[in-house]
């Protein structure tokens, strides 16, 4: 979903029948097919464990777009989570609120065949296989929901920092494993492109602060030029632990840094 609601969307999430069952296009399923074999193709052996065990938990079907209720009964089960259909737009006050309730929105539309490779707006194929496999880690559910409880009561400054956060961990967060460096940022996950980026050569790589987190500008339409790399997905739980919002005002008062892209109308 997108947290803009000044900015129309041309999509228009899909209500669901009298059943409770949503109805999509034989081309929107293509869609989806396209979308989940060329990812499956390229996740083993780049995604981190913890992600591709909760793909065999969701067990995807490839040839139509999952129900919401097939997502949200695997969720419930492993961490309490459930997936909430939303409509392409909602406000940061229904954002937080469903993710603070264990809830993660899904707004129900696949892209076009036009924006096969590149969209701003997540569609439900970025959410769901994006996001919900790691739904099924208790430390990245835990930090997940604490991001939307933090998001209700912060100030729209601070809910600008915290957005950082999300963007360097849930978004495009990168993890040192024993096998080597491993993805487990939905962001990344959804992107073919980015999942290869992500990992080779170009890319700054740094361990994970979640104060240069906080302070570390980002553009959502372009590969991202600095990742932030975690130890071990317990460093997640950790910042549920911790007093989060002294680290926002910390990092409002020690400002952003230097943003290592051009402008974005210079670009
Ligand atoms: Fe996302």
């Amino acid at each position: 979903m997108k947290k803009d609601a000044k900015k129309p969307s041309k999509y228009v999430a899909r209500q669901p029948d009298e059943q409770g069952f949503i109805h999509y296009s034989d081309i929107e399923h293509q869609t989806w097919q396209r979308l989940i074999e060329r990812q499956l193709k390229v996740v083993p052996g780049r995604a981190c464990d913890e992600y591709l065990h909760g793909l065999e938990l969701l067990d995807l079907p490839h040839d139509r777009i999952p129900q919401l209720d097939e997502i949200s009964s695997v969720l419930r089960r492993e961490t309490g989570w459930e997936v909430a259909r939303v409509p392409a737009l909602i406000g940061f006050e229904t954002f937080f609120g469903l993710l603070a309730d264990r809830k993660f929105p899904v707004a129900t539309f696949i892209r076009t065949p036009e924006e096969f490779d590149y969209l701003q707006e997540p569609d439900i194929f970025h959410e769901i296989f994006g996001h919900c496999a790691m739904l099924t880690n208790p430390a990245f559910a835990n930090f997940t929901q604490k991001y939307g409880q933090l998001g209700l009561s912060a100030s729209p400054k601070e809910r600008a920092y915290l957005a950082r956060l999300y963007w360097f961990t849930v978004e495009f967060g990168l993890l040192n494993t024993e096998d080597g460096l491993r993805i487990y940022g939905g962001g990344i996950l959804s992107s073919p492109k980015e999942t290869l980026y992500a990992l080779g050569n170009e890319p700054e790589r740094y361990d994970f602060d979640v104060l240069d987190a906080l302070r570390t500008p980002y553009r959502i339409d372009i590969v991202q030029p600095i990742y932030y790399v975690l130890n071990d997905l317990q460093q997640l739980q950790q910042l549920t632990e911790i007093d989060l919002m002294a680290k926002v005002r910390q990092a409002i008062e020690l400002g952003l840094f230097e943003p290592r892209f051009p402008p974005k109308d210079a670009a």
